[in-house]
């Protein structure tokens, strides 16, 4: 399974603070907002990540993120010359995601909490499995309709009167038909490939699982400035209360054994003196 981070797009809603980096670089408490998606896949056991943004942020995410070895992962880079549409990952990352299944997650949504639901998915083999969680504004989003059993029946982008209160989150698990998936849609009246395209070609082929997620999973909102707000408190909180960071990938790296002891003391060792350096040692001499 390869991953994909969406990390483009024109961040317009947020300016000025958007206007010198992208969206995704923003702080969220005590790191880059990007850390946390790319923390989801790392988490999933991904190692193999393809990250799309446009050509000005292409250097940054580089400079943040390096090749990855240092992660005992892959971070390849590709440029979205234009904010064409989500779906549109599929298609510059064809090469990258070659015979594979893929998960693409958006840079800036975020998830904590007990990830099983996403684990599940990734188990499957065959076909796509997206997510439904319930929102208060269902309209800003892709909704999705269930029947009295529980599967989906239709999924619509950012309905003005949405069938139900379920937003489809920006984390979707895909077999490798979504590459000729996204090739064969054409652009929304807004101009891009949209992403609820794809899943209703699944969902017509009857591939598309849609699996609810509990309240116990938060997925945060960073679409304005008091939702980032708000997301820096609460990972404020929860790092504070607990002593343990989210979403650090370093820790990840290391827990989920993609390096070594010796690297990740060597990983540690290079680190600026810093709090996040201090909060390293402390695990690994917790460990
Ligand atoms: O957050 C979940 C929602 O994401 C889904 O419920 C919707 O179905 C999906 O269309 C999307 O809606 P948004 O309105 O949030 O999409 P937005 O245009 O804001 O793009 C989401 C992220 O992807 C954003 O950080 C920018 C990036 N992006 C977007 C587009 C269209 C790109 O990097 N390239 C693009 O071409």
């Amino acid at each position: 399974m390869k991953g994909i981070v969406l990390a483009g797009g024109s961040g317009s809603r947020l300016y000025p603070i958007t206007k010198v980096y992208s969206k995704q670089l923003v702080v969220i408490y005590d790191k880059p907002l990007i850390y946390y998606p790319i923390s989801v896949l790392m988490l999933g056991g991904i190692k193999e990540i393809l990250i799309i943004s446009n050509k000005e942020t292409i250097p940054l995410y580089r400079q943040l993120l390096g090749d990855g070895s240092h992660l005992g992962v892959r971070f390849e880079y590709v440029v979205q010359d234009a904010p064409n549409g989500i779906a549109e990952a599929f298609i510059l990352g064809e090469n990258f995601i070659g015979s594979d299944g893929v998960t693409l997650i958006l840079g800036d949504n975020i998830f904590y909490g007990n990830l099983d639901f996403f684990y599940r998915a990734l188990q499957q083999k065959k076909g796509a499995t997206i997510f439904g969680y319930r929102v208060n504004d269902p309209e800003r989003y892709g909704v999705v309709d269930f029947d009295k059993e529980g599967n989906a029946l239709s999924i619509e982008e950012k309905p003005k009167q949405p069938k139900s209160n379920y937003a489809v989150p920006g984390l979707y698990v895909y077999d490798n038909n979504v590459v000729p998936i996204a090739k064969s849609i054409t652009p929304s009246p807004r101009g891009e490939l949209e992403i609820t395209d794809v899943n209703n070609v699944y969902l017509k082929q009857k591939k598309l699982r849609v699996e609810k997620v509990g309240r116990g999973v938060a997925w945060l909102d960073t679409g304005t400035p008091e939702a980032l707000l708000q997301a820096s408190n609460f990972f404020g909180v929860i790092e504070d209360r607990q002593g343990l960071k989210v979403a650090c990938l370093e820790e990840i790296a290391y827990l989920k054994k993609f390096i070594s002891k010796e690297s990740f003391t060597a990983l540690v060792g290079s680190l600026p003196k810093s709090m996040y350096r201090e909060y390293l040692e402390k695990i690994f001499q917790e460990d």
